[in-house]
């Protein structure tokens, strides 16, 4: 069998490394893919990104079902194109999407089905806007509309921030149309935890838990980026909060969804803030996997992947269960020099060891050209170990950091601080 997955992160690599483990897999084939798409003999590239392209070179290679890893193609409506031709793809439509693409549609959607949230106001009224703010006081959180690819959020400790927030984005129209409404919420304190499902239109089945980190530096220091490393599980998410997940947010989103005549199949995420007495609330939706909690995950996945897709994409994943290793998996991202301002390219990859029982390395932005592995992109790689406990996972990950090389390489000592804390 033939599958594609599109995308060209870290994530995608992890997804189709994962899928192609699946013993009925001819080729799975990633679209454009990185480098490490490239070395890996069951994977191959295609240079297509063009969705309408996409669909035509899946009739052409009687491609199974196609998997779509970013936001941007899902938001432009890569599955409603799909599905006009009848062809098996993985992913929520333009419309499911926005709970992703618009701030105010997914604050507004959790407000009518009374799905816990920060309180908001939405504007494009920059004197409104201002009012609201001096009404209200710092902190206090402005969240451009539109995809920002993760630019788009100001948490504001001070009154002059969040001025200068809104004129960036209202006045100064920084952002584009992305920028041109902007969601005003209240400060929420406490501890984040990223939750992520598969639905297919009505069923639920829920991924391993994991737990992100945004900031550049260790303790939580320095800009926010993409995002610099990630474990799962995330001891923070206990079997009640976890229960209870489902019930305050997940289930009645995907339902809140379907009523509303914009069924929701694909990756959901719901990215929580969890308060220091245990009540979760929604910060935000994404409509796809996490990156990078997609490698630790995939990592620990045991169940064929394939088979959860085909699940997926015919409406029965109320009929299967996941297995998943019991070992803490954690991933650590090495990021280009200057990210993630302005992330350099082409330095020279070197000593990416080969993937053990207990290791691997997952791409990101590299590119080979011939035998050279180059950095191409801000996120480099994300190398995961896998371990008993949190401490040996992070022992094995920074194991094989430390037989890598490119010059300028950032990343972080300290991935998984928050459950090494837990436990001691
Ligand atoms: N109401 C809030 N209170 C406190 N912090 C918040 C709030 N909303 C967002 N944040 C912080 O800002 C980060 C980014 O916010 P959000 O997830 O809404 O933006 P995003 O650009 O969609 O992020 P992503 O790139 O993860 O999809 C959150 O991970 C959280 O750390
Ligand atoms: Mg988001």
């Amino acid at each position: 069998m033939k599958i594609l997955v599109v995308g060209s992160g870290g994530r995608e690599h992890a997804l189709a490394w994962k899928i192609a483990q699946s013993p009925r897999i001819q080729t799975v084939y990633v679209a454009p893919g990185n480098g490490g798409t490239a070395l890996d003999q069951r994977l191959e590239n295609i240079n297509i990104t063009d969705p309408a392209e996409l669909a035509d070179f899946v009739v052409r290679e009687h491609v199974a079902l196609t998997v779509v890893g970013p936001e941007t193609p899902l938001a432009a409506g890569i599955v409603n194109i799909f599905r006009d031709r009848g062809l098996k793809i993985f992913g929520p439509t333009r419309e499911a999407a926005q709970l992703e693409s618009s701030k105010d549609f997914a604050k507004s959607f959790m407000q009518r089905h009374h799905i816990p949230t920060a309180e908001y106001q939405t504007f494009s009224d920059v004197d409104a806007a201002h009012q609201y703010i001096d009404q209200k006081g710092a902190p206090i959180v402005i969240k451009a509309d539109g995809l920002a690819a993760g630019k788009g959020v100001v948490v504001a400790m001070t009154l002059e921030e969040a001025h200068g927030a809104v004129d960036m984005m209202l006045s100064d129209n920084r952002l584009g149309d992305a920028g041109a409404r902007v969601v005003i919420e209240e400060f929420l304190a406490g501890e984040e935890a990223s939750f992520i499902v598969m639905v297919d239109g009505k069923n639920i089945l829920p991924l391993a838990t994991s737990q992100d980190h945004k900031r550049l530096k260790d303790d939580d220091q320095g800009p926010n980026t993409g995002g610099m490393g990630a474990y799962s599980p995330a001891p923070i998410v206990t079997p009640a909060l976890h229960a209870r997940v489902m019930r305050e947010i997940i289930t009645p989103t995907v339902q809140g969804m379907a009523k509303d005549g914009i069924p929701f199949s694909g990756f959901l995420y719901a990215g929580l803030m969890i308060d220091d007495k245990g009540n979760p609330k929604t910060l935000e939706f994404n409509c796809r996997m996490g990156d990078p909690e997609t490698q630790p995950i995939m990592a620990r996945l045991k169940t064929d992947l394939l088979t959860v897709m085909e699940h997926a994409v015919t409406g029965t994943l109320d009929t299967i269960e996941l297995e998943w290793d019991r070992r803490t998996a954690l991933g650590v991202v090495m990021a280009a020099a200057g990210y993630p301002d302005a992330p350099r390219k082409d330095d020279l990859i070197s000593g990416i060891p080969a993937e053990t029982a207990d290791t691997v390395t997952f791409h990101a932005g590299t590119t080979l050209n011939g035998e050279r592995l180059t950095t191409s992109g801000g996120r480099v790689l994300c190398v995961v170990g896998l371990g008993d406990s949190v401490k040996v996972a992070q022992k094995q990950a920074y194991n094989v950091i430390d037989s890598i090389h490119f010059s300028g390489a950032q990343f972080r000592r300290d991935i998984g601080w928050r459950a090494l804390k837990k436990h001691a």
